[in-house]
């Protein structure tokens, strides 16, 4: 084998409420990454696509080099590996762009070398990755690498928890074009919180795991909501954030959350139908206020990370 190449699903991660610790796979929208033997030690970028020039070249400074490089590393491989980044996802977009990228690569490069590694085992260097631009938490290349909705409490396959996927869920994803940085979006946050925030909080997240192992979709919409602490200190990040939770609300949604570290709103919907509506209701809000944004009707993606091709 001398090319494998790989490809990660988008994410949604916190969920709202289980900030850093939970996340899930989108279906349909991900990063791809091919790569090659090279003679030379070491992870190298040959090319990218579909950034606009916006992303690092450098080795060191670009999630998919690092995670490729931390799998080569894990391995004790002998020989380097180029890698052809291909971008669907929008940068900064609250999509887990960059874990995705990090994914892809990992999973490419543990192909290349004959699939040593399993696909759990590959979290860390993932981790490794997504670290360089957005800090050590997992919510996002945990469910871009295992599919489903995931609650990750480390680093270790053992700190890895796959929650029930509701048969019926269904989800409605905006992303207005507005750049939200998530170092910018982690600063916003406060240091430390009041022992009252941090009950409602847990209560939040003890709700929300409840409602999915009910299949309870409009109990997971209230849950997901109950975030006390972070969306409160990142919503004038986010423009329209409860214009847009309204109208999503009016279309049939159970609720609507900041994707990640945003600006993508997420609604939780108990149809395709209703997230169409959802989906339409949203654009509208941006569309109205002269603000471009794209809008998604998707399910949750049980596979993860995938290798495509190989040769
Ligand atoms: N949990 C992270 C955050 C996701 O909200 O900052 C973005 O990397």
């Amino acid at each position: 084998m001398t090319f494998a190449r790989a490809f990660a699903p988008a994410t949604v991660a916190n969920i709202g409420v289980g900030f850093d610790i939970l996340g899930l796979a989108v279906q349909g929208t991900g990063d791809r990454v091919e790569v090659e033997f090279r003679d030379e030690p070491g992870a190298r970028i040959l090319s990218i696509e579909g950034d606009g020039g916006r992303l690092p070249r450098e080795a060191d400074k670009n999630t998919a080099s690092v995670a490729a490089q931390a799998v080569l590393d894990t391995i004790g491989a002998q020989r380097g590996v180029g890698i052809r980044l291909y971008k669907d996802l929008p940068i900064n977009s609250g999509l887990g762009s960059s874990a995705a990228s990090a994914v892809a690569a990992a999973v490419a490069v543990n192909a290349l070398f004959g699939s040593p590694l399993k696909k759990e085992a590959l979290l860390p260097a993932c981790m490794e990755g997504e670290a360089c631009v957005s800090g050590y938490h997992a919510d996002n290349v945990g469910p871009s690498l295992l599919g489903g909705i995931t609650l990750i409490t480390g680093t270790d396959v053992s700190q890895i928890y796959h929650m029930p996927v509701p048969e019926a869920l269904y989800l409605a994803l905006v992303t207005p074009a507005v750049d939200v940085p998530t170092a910018q979006a982690r600063a916003v946050l406060p240091k430390s919180i009041s022992l009252r925030d941090m009950v409602a909080q847990t209560g939040g997240v003890a709700r929300l795991v409840d409602a999915l192992y009910r299949g309870d979709i409009a109990a997971m919409g209230m849950a997901m909501e109950a975030d006390c602490v972070v969306e409160p200190a990142r919503a004038h990040l986010m423009p329209y954030l409860m214009e847009v939770r309204t109208a999503a609300k009016r279309a049939g949604a159970c609720g609507l959350v900041i994707s990640g570290a945003g600006p993508t709103l997420c609604a939780v919907c108990e149809s395709d139908a209703i997230a169409l509506a959802c989906s339409v209701a949203m654009k509208a809000v941006y569309d109205d206020r002269d603000i471009a944004s794209r809008v998604q009707q998707t399910q949750v993606d049980r596979t993860g990370a995938r290798v495509q091709l190989y040769e």
